[in-house]
């Protein structure tokens, strides 16, 4: 079913009647498209849903090019990114039109449905436009960072959630919430794979995240469990290209106090949750992929 969601986002571009762009866009590597999964397990795979599934993906693309301008990123996806491949000018631009073409196409969707995403939308851009803000210097700020958490990254979801829970006529409230903590979690989990993981397995360099001056949950936690002396050091590798040496102490004295065990413990908790009430109303496949969000390893 997720190839006919595909096939609505090509004919969707292809109707722009610009070759460039369609050829463009089917250069980038499409990921798991974890959105319209939710979309479609929840709500099935009417016209209108695989229309919603389209949308939500063309906008999530969206972001993705404008974030790798943002974050001068060289990478997506194990693979070279619009903007190092064909310039900033043409990435945003890509992105502007996925974006608009995605929010016409909502509007003949429902317009409940089109106020739930675009609603996400400026979420998402408050939430980046937070994680620009919070990665200029070091920070401790845990509440602040697990909104722009929710913001960057979960309100896509949750708006996906409930509006596939709409188009099916299920309890909206519920897979809202099932939305919100799959992606909490999943940024959660991303966080953390960073760390842990090394750059062939991520598609991406490893340990990036603090260079690039995102100062993620682990690195809070972390803060928090050193001595003194210990702080400033951490401090002084903020934003700054890690030797090997100093990567090995990032990484061994998360080992030491237990740093990685303690934030997957939290991804875990929102993931539980999501799980009891998925199962709770029999969706199994949806507590499947709750599941597989705290499994994943790559
Ligand atoms: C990835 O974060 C970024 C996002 C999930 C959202 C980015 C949102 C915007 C740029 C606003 C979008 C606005 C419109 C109009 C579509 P990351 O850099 O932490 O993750 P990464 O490692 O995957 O790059
Ligand atoms: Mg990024």
């Amino acid at each position: 079913m997720i190839d006919a969601v595909e096939r609505k986002i090509e004919q969707y571009l292809d109707e722009l009647n610009d070759g460039y762009v369609s050829q463009l866009y089917k250069k980038i590597p499409h990921g798991k498209r974890l959105r319209a999964k939710l979309i479609l397990k929840i709500a099935g795979s009417s016209l209108k849903v695989l229309k919603t599934a389209a949308t939500v993906e063309m906008i999530h693309a969206a972001s993705l090019l404008h974030d790798d301008v943002i974050d001068d990123a060289n990478q997506r996806r194990g693979q070279i990114s619009v903007n190092a491949s064909e310039g900033n000018k043409t990435a945003i631009m890509l992105g502007d039109i996925l974006y608009s073409k995605a929010f016409f196409e909502l509007n003949s969707i429902s317009s409940e449905v089109a106020k739930i995403i675009s609603n996400a939308v400026v979420q998402l851009s408050l939430g980046e436009l937070a994680d620009v803000k919070l990665s200029e210097k070091f920070h401790t700020n845990r509440d602040a960072y697990l909104k722009m958490l929710y913001q960057k990254t979960a309100s896509l979801m949750e708006a996906s959630a409930e509006s596939a829970a709409i188009l099916a006529g299920k309890n909206r409230q519920a897979y809202r919430q099932y939305g919100r903590n799959l992606g909490i979690a999943f940024q959660m989990i991303d966080d953390i794979l960073d760390i842990t993981q090394d750059t062939k397995h991520l598609g991406k360099p490893a340990l990036h995240d603090f260079k690039e001056g995102k100062v993620t949950l682990p690195y809070i936690y972390l803060y928090e469990a050193l001595a003194q002396e210990d702080r400033a050091f951490l401090i002084s590798l903020h934003k700054k290209s890690l030797s090997e040496d100093e990567a090995n102490w990032i990484k061994s004295a998360m080992q030491k106090h237990k740093i990685i065990e303690k934030s997957y413990a939290e991804a875990e908790t929102l993931i539980e949750e999501a799980i009891t009430s998925m199962e709770s109303l029999g969706e199994q496949d949806l507590s499947n992929i709750a599941k597989s969000m705290i499994e994943r390893k790559f």
